[in-house]
Formats: structure tokens, C-alpha cells, sequence
């Protein structure tokens, strides 16, 4: 019985995996709510399911002292249909990566350098933040509002993984500030004044 088992799948294989086996995003046509459509699978090769792009830090030469390096789907098409992803973190000193969401998924957090500073806030509004140390993971459910912050006095290194392929990435104030929604309307939405809103508007490059 134990040989039969050992040799059915190779009385079903061929040159090629099936589609069944995996879905490697096809970045010539559109992203839908299901992923990307398949590459064919006699195109995959190895290097579908390898990225390489997180060895190497982020430029943190920019206002937040931050990078985000992803290795989502659009990067990485290996991931297609799998349900997660990952991203490297890099933090310098002072360095933050601002109040955001992700729409589409829970995010883990891996410090591997340095020390972070790392809440998120609830629906409730109840604030859960820690120091976090080299070595520790920290969970952020997904679609709620969390923030990272370098609490050392050198650059902080996190990978992140993510509960899907595409999980998404807002910031609050590019949200509010860096668009071109009128700056009345951002005062009455958010009870801020003209002067903070006209403020954040020059400093995030918003308009109106
Ligand atoms: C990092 O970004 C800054 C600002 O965009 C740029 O001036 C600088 O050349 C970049 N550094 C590297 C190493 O790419």
C-alpha cells in the first residue's frame, strides 16, 4: 500500500505544475478583489518565488526618517493567492512611519534591530503601545490605525509580514494633508484650524 502511495504522484506528473499548484501573478493585466489572473505555468521559474529587495536598507533620506521596502504581490509575484506578504523596515534615528492603516490586513512585526516604539489604537479608541526590543514581535490587527516610532538612538531594522498579498497602506495625514480636498472641509471634518491645516498642507504638499 505504502509503495502505491510513493508512486502516485508520479503517475500523474508532467514537465509542468498545474494551476492548482500555485498562481504567479501576471502584472500585465489589472489586480481584482481575487489577485492578479495566473502567469502560465510553463513561464514560472524559481525566481517567481524569490525576492530579493529586502537585504538591502531603505532610503531614509525624507521627512519621516522612514522606508517602507515592500515585497507585496506587485513586487514579488510569487505571492499571488497566498494571502500574505512582507516588507523591510528601516528606521533612522528619530525616524517614524506615521499613524497608518492597512485596509486589507493584519500586520506582524519582527524587530531585528534597534528599538521601536510601536502602538496601534482600537475602535474603542483604547491605546495598546510598547517598547519593543530587538527580537520581539508584535501584532497589529488588521484595518486599525498603528504608528512606529525609532526609540533608540540608532537606526531600527523590522521586517513585517502581512496577512495578505496586497495588504494596502494608508497614512492619516497624506489622507488629510497631501491631497487636494479643500482646506474647509478638512477643518470641518477634523475641528482643526486654518492655520494648523494650511501648515500641514505646505509641509505634506496638499493643495486647496
Ligand atoms: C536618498 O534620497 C534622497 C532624497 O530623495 C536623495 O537625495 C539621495 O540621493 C538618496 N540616496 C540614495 C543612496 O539613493
Amino acid at each position: 500500500m505504502l509503495h502505491i502511495l510513493f508512486l502516485f504522484p508520479f503517475l500523474f506528473s508532467s514537465s509542468h505544475a498545474s494551476v492548482q499548484d500555485f498562481c504567479v501573478a501576471s502584472l500585465t493585466m489589472p489586480d481584482t478583489p481575487a489577485g492578479f489572473p495566473c502567469k502560465s505555468p510553463k513561464l514560472v521559474t524559481v525566481d517567481d518565488f524569490v525576492f530579493s529587495g529586502l537585504g538591502m536598507a531603505g532610503n531614509t533620506t525624507n521627512i519621516i526618517k522612514a522606508a517602507v521596502t515592500p515585497a507585496f504581490v506587485g513586487q514579488f509575484p510569487g505571492l499571488n493567492g497566498l494571502g500574505f506578504s512582507a516588507a523591510r523596515l528601516d528606521l533612522a534615528p528619530a525616524g517614524v512611519v506615521p499613524m497608518h492603516t492597512h485596509p486589507g490586513a493584519s500586520e506582524l512585526l519582527f524587530v531585528v534591530r534597534g528599538k521601536i516604539l510601536a502602538g496601534f489604537i482600537s475602535s474603542a479608541n483604547d491605546v495598546y503601545v510598547k517598547s519593543l526590543k530587538r527580537g520581539d514581535i508584535m501584532v497589529f490587527p488588521q484595518g486599525l490605525l498603528h504608528f512606529q516610532v525609532n526609540a533608540g538612538g540608532s537606526t531600527a531594522i523590522a521586517v513585517v509580514s502581512f496577512s495578505s498579498a496586497n495588504p494596502g497602506l494608508q497614512i492619516l495625514d497624506f489622507a488629510l494633508f497631501a491631497n487636494n480636498l479643500p482646506s474647509p472641509l478638512v477643518e470641518k471634518t477634523t475641528f482643526l484650524d486654518d492655520a494648523q491645516v494650511k501648515k500641514l498642507k505646505a509641509v505634506l504638499g496638499g493643495t486647496g
